[in-house]
């Protein structure tokens, strides 16, 4: 009896966990939590064995957990309703293509966590998006990368402080014209053949650097180190740059005074006195606006003020004209004889 009962709840359990794994379960019914972080609205839909972006979510979410699922492509209309978003997480999916506009329309989208996927590329719209300022793309075997870079148009429009390409499969840093905010590159883990001096030119604010596990060639290696140190960048994970015995590093030749005497480099330099004349016109700009607003309330509540003591003093006068009726006006008197007259009528 007891054996029997033992073997019926296994049973039952076996066909639930086969109907959730066909999906005969909607998505529905196993709901993504809802939280506040920081004030914005997060919707957790982490680990939920989901096979697309669900579509019954509140369209008001600014933090899209979608980590840990089974999402194989993202389509056009995935992301239609959630135009607010502002951080999208979909590291640890199955991803390996992305339809184009699925992305363009997320104005505010300042990261993206597309790491841990089947990614070939990176969709170019991303560049573009007008927030951006994070993006992860690292463990994506990204071999079309270089290719489909070369339709890019530049400069870029995302303002890009954060770069994670790390194992991605990459034989040089991508090209991806000028970044004047980005501070931060991750590019560990990749089998780096060179580093071209072009590249290193148009990031010109780095501050960070991972390059850890990439197997540089030696004049390479020596190349970036050289880099590093005259233009002291702090925080860096370097390879060792071991000479191999006997090995002469005549012809290769240091790095820095070829980087920075490179177009790419003025430009963004450029871009950055730009960005911060245009940040402290803002700031400006901003203060001005403050004061004018304060100017205006007080100029509101001065004239408001005046009127109300107007108001009193016309209040006291129309008293005295009521106790003593002969100091009025005919004009006034007309208006009392057609109140009066409304006043019958009602
Ligand atoms: C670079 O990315 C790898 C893989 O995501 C990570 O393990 C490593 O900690 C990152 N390095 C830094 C400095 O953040
Ligand atoms: C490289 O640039 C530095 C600083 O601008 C300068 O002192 C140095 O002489 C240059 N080296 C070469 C080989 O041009």
């Amino acid at each position: 009896m007891d054996l029997r009962i033992i073997i019926l709840q296994i049973s039952y359990i076996i066909i639930f966990a086969k109907m959730l794994a066909f999906g005969f379960i909607s998505q529905d019914e196993r709901k993504c939590k809802y939280l506040k972080v920081d004030r914005l609205t997060k919707v957790k839909c982490f680990d939920m064995n989901l096979r697309e972006v669900p579509q019954f979510l509140s369209t008001s979410v600014e933090v899209l957990d979608l980590a840990f699922n089974r999402i194989k492509k993202l389509k056009r209309h995935s992301f239609k309703r959630y135009g607010k978003i502002k951080y999208l997480l979909l590291y640890e999916n199955m991803i390996q293509s992305v339809e184009p506009e699925t992305f363009a329309h997320l104005s505010s989208l300042q990261e993206i966590d597309l790491s841990n996927n089947a990614l070939l590329t990176i969709p170019l719209e991303i560049f573009q998006l007008p927030s951006l300022r994070n993006l992860y793309v690292d463990s994506n075997d990204l071999i079309n990368l270089n290719n489909d870079l070369k339709r890019l148009e530049k400069p870029i429009q995302a303002p890009l402080e954060y770069f994670n390409v790390a194992e991605c499969g990459l034989q040089d840093l991508p090209d991806i014209g000028i970044v004047p905010y980005l501070w931060q590159i991750n590019a560990s883990s990749n089998p780096l053949k060179e580093i071209t001096t072009e590249t290193l030119a148009t990031m010109c604010n780095l501050k960070s650097i991972d390059l850890l596990k990439t197997q540089m060639p030696i004049c390479a290696c020596h190349q970036i180190l050289d880099y590093i140190n005259i233009r002291k960048i702090k925080n860096t994970f370097l390879p060792m740059c071991q000479i191999p015995v006997g090995a002469e590093l005549d012809e290769c030749p240091p790095l820095y005074n070829i980087t920075v005497g490179l177009p790419e480099y003025e430009q963004c330099n450029q871009a950055t006195l730009s960005a911060a004349a245009k940040s402290t016109w803002l700031t400006i700009a901003g203060c001005l606006s403050g004061v004018f607003l304060v100017l205006l309330i007080l100029l509101y509540c001065i004239r408001r003020r005046k009127r109300r003591k107007e108001k009193k003093k016309e209040m006291k006068r129309e008293k005295k004209r009521f106790i003593n009726p002969t100091t009025a006006t005919t004009t006034n008197n007309i208006i009392q004889q057609d109140e009066c007259m409304i006043c019958d009528t009602a």
